[in-house]
């Protein structure tokens, strides 16, 4: 199948991501049939969609006619074969559950075209096991969109096991259309590649929360300062700490115990305090934004120990032949957490004397050998690694 093929796309799961990505494929002049089990979910996705379009025109960045358009090319649906019908890619966003994904996916491998490419937009699972209930899975392939879809430009697309090139280079295609940028996931490991990239600083901060010595605030400040929009325990608490912790949890059975999320972060959810979503989590919310404290900084902590963090990571991420380049990490990081920029970017002007003594430093303290410094960081060489 050529790009220009493909005419119709199907979004199975009209949820938080399900809405946005019929939204971006409507708005690039696909028709898009979106499925859910109730059309109460239907008609709340639809006035989503109806919403943030009317945001961009009264913007001035879309005219009337092009919402209009892009409106009338969604369609929704409760009939599953009736969503498939005639459509060549189809992307499934309902929620985080495998037994779920495999039960919708059996499915929709038995209604579909035959060459229709069949995508999950899984954040965690495994791409290959999702996918053991397709028939010709080399038609089956990850593709991770980021929330909020409408805004954020990055899309991993990610082979199973059994995924063909064919496939994936379609979703490129196709996530080109609708104005993301691609980057291919060579090898379907926890995390992929942005979310893998930012594990250990997930974990350093529920180190820090159990360690008590100094106050969220304090790091947040700095980040703040350092011009985040939004800082590390904010971006918790924003998530969930529900959200939070279940990765961390995942992570610390397909990677390293070191994963382990601590007390601070378990007692959380035991009094239901999750963040922004219930009103108190690490922070106070009030009218959708944290009560943060910015007027102390630490010094313990610096942005050069997250960055430090993420570069090791990012090393590791490339030894294991998950992304095809360097630029591919770069672009990922960069565009699928609206960072200033990649961290071999950042990194490359820095000592590794400084980046492996941060590192040290933070493993010493809390113990955890996920902090242990590659060779490539101690010795510089990943500043050429891959070029
Ligand atoms: N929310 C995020 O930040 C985010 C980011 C990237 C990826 N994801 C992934 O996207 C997927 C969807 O997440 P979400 O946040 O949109 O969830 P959500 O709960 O907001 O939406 C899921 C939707 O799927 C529907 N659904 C359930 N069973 C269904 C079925 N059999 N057929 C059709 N629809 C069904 C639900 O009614 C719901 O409307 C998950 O795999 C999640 O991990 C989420």
């Amino acid at each position: 199948m050529k790009i220009e093929d493909v005419k119709k796309i199907a979004v199975i799961g009209s949820g938080a991501m399900g809405h946005g990505i019929a939204q971006v494929f409507a708005q690039a002049g696909y028709a898009v049939t979106m499925k859910d089990i109730k059309q109460e979910f239907l008609d709340n996705a639809v006035s989503k969609v109806r919403e943030s379009l009317k945001f961009l025109v009264d913007k001035g960045k879309m005219t009337q006619t092009a919402m209009d358009a892009t409106m009338k090319n969604i369609s929704i649906t409760t009939d599953t074969a009736g969503a498939v019908k005639g459509a060549q890619i189809i992307i499934e966003a309902v929620p985080e559950i495998m037994d779920l994904k495999k039960k919708v996916f059996k499915e929709l491998s038995d209604l579909s075209a035959k060459d229709a490419i069949l995508a999950t937009n899984t954040s965690t699972m495994s791409v290959s096991e999702i996918g053991s209930v397709v028939d010709n899975p080399s038609r089956f392939v990850g593709m991770h969109f980021f929330n909020p879809v409408n805004r954020m430009k990055l899309v991993e697309v990610i082979y199973g096991n059994k995924t063909s090139d064919a496939t994936a280079d379609l979703l490129c295609e196709a996530s080109k259309k609708c104005e993301k940028i691609p980057v291919k996931v060579l090898k379907d490991r926890p995390g992929f590649i942005v979310n893998r990239i930012s594990a250990p600083n997930q974990a350093l901060l529920s180190a820090i929360l159990d360690e008590g010595k100094m106050k969220p605030d304090e790091l947040d400040a700095v980040m703040k300062k350092m011009g985040a929009k939004m800082a590390p325990f904010e971006t918790a608490d924003f998530v969930g700490l529900d959200v939070f912790c279940h990765t961390l949890e995942y992570y610390a059975k397909t990677l390293s115990r070191d994963y382990e999320p601590g007390n601070y972060l378990k007692d959380k959810i035991s009094k239901n305090e999750l963040g922004m979503k219930t009103g108190k989590g690490i922070y106070q919310w009030i009218n959708g934004k944290a009560v943060i404290d910015t007027s102390k900084e630490t010094t313990d902590i610096t942005p050069i120990h997250l960055l430090a963090v993420q570069i090791n990571e990012a090393v590791r991420v490339w030894k294991e032949g998950i992304a095809k380049s360097i630029q591919d990490i770069d672009d990922g990081v960069k565009f699928g957490m609206n960072a200033f920029a990649g961290p071999f970017t950042l990194a490359s002007g820095m000592q590794p004397q400084q980046l492996a003594d941060a590192l040290n430093y933070l493993k010493a303290r809390y113990k955890l050998s996920i902090f242990t410094p590659e060779p490539e960081i101690v010795d510089g060489s990943f500043k050429t690694i891959g070029r």
